[in-house]
C-alpha cells in the first residue's frame, strides 16, 4: 500500500513572516493529520523558521533544491547536510523551472538525487514533457529518457525512498490541468519504465505524485486514479484553505 503524499512547493514566494503565518494556519488543521503525508517546501530563507514550527506535528519539511557536493566553493549553493541540519526530510529535484531557467539536465538531477539519498534526504524527482513535445507525440520518449537518466544507478531501496513527480510543463501555473486519464497514462508509463530498470515490486512501491494546476476542485479525481499517489502543489499551496482542501481530497 502506497501512502499518499501531498507536497506544497512554495517556489520563490513567502517572506519568513508570511511563511510562519501560512504554516501556523496549516498546523491549526493538519498538525495531527496522519492519513496523508503532508510536506511543505518553503524557500531557503524560511526553512529554519518553518522547521521550528513543524516540530512535533505531522507536517514534514522539504527544500526546493540542493547541490550535489558536500561542501566547497559553490557560491550561492546549499548542501544536503545543511538541509538535514534543519530537519528537512525531502528535497524537490529537477523541477521543470530548474531544468528550464537553470539548465539542469537529467545527469545533474541524478547527481543531486544520489547525494540527497546518501544524506538520508528523500528526493522528489520531477519529470514532465513540454506542450511541444506532447503535440509531437514524444511523451513516451521524453518521460522514459528523464526517468532513466534522473534515476540512473539508484538501488531498489533508494528508489523506494524517492518520490517521483509527474508535472507536464504545459500544466504548471497555467490553469490547464492534465485530465485524470492523461495523467494516469503517464503515471502507468513511469511504473513500466521503473519496472524495466528494476522489477515489478519497486515499480509498484514507488510513489508518483501529479503536479500542474492541482486545485481543490480537481484534486479528488486526480488522486483517485490508480497510479496517482498524491500531488505536488504550486500556486494552490500558498493559500492555507485551498492546500488543506487538496490534502483532504487525498484521503
Ligand atoms: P502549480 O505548480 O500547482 O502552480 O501548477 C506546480 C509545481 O510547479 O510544482
Amino acid at each position: 500500500m502506497r501512502k499518499k503524499i501531498v507536497a506544497g512547493n512554495w517556489k520563490m514566494n513567502m517572506t519568513t513572516a508570511e511563511a510562519a503565518s501560512l504554516v501556523n494556519a496549516l498546523k491549526d488543521d493538519l498538525a495531527n493529520f496522519r492519513e496523508v503525508e503532508v510536506v511543505v517546501c518553503p524557500p531557503f530563507t524560511a526553512l529554519s523558521t518553518v522547521s521550528d514550527l513543524v516540530q512535533g506535528t505531522h507536517l514534514d519539511l522539504g527544500a526546493q533544491n540542493m547541490h550535489w557536493e558536500k561542501s566547497g566553493a559553490y557560491t550561492g549553493e546549499t548542501s544536503a547536510e545543511m538541509l538535514r541540519e534543519l530537519y528537512c526530510h525531502y528535497v524537490i529535484l529537477g523541477h521543470s523551472e530548474r531544468r528550464h531557467y537553470f539548465s539542469e539536465t537529467d545527469a545533474i538531477v541524478n547527481r543531486k538525487a544520489q547525494a540527497a539519498l546518501a544524506s538520508s534526504l528523500h528526493p522528489i524527482i520531477c519529470v514532465g514533457e513540454t506542450l511541444q513535445e506532447r503535440e509531437a507525440g514524444q511523451v513516451e520518449s521524453v518521460i522514459t529518457r528523464q526517468i532513466t537518466g534522473s534515476l540512473a544507478g539508484l538501488s531498489a531501496k533508494e528508489l523506494l525512498d524517492s518520490v517521483i513527480a509527474y508535472e507536464p510543463v504545459w500544466a504548471i501555473g497555467t490553469g490547464k490541468t492534465a485530465t485524470s486519464e492523461q495523467a494516469q497514462d503517464v503515471h502507468a508509463l513511469i511504473r513500466t519504465v521503473v519496472a524495466n530498470m528494476h522489477d515489478a515490486t519497486v515499480a509498484d512501491g514507488v510513489r508518483i505524485q501529479y503536479g500542474g494546476s492541482v486545485k481543490p476542485g480537481n484534486a479528488k479525481e486526480l488522486f483517485g486514479m490508480p497510479d496517482i499517489d498524491g500531488g505536488l502543489i504550486g500556486g494552490a499551496a500558498l493559500d492555507a484553505k485551498s492546500f488543506i482542501d487538496i490534502v483532504r481530497a487525498a484521503v
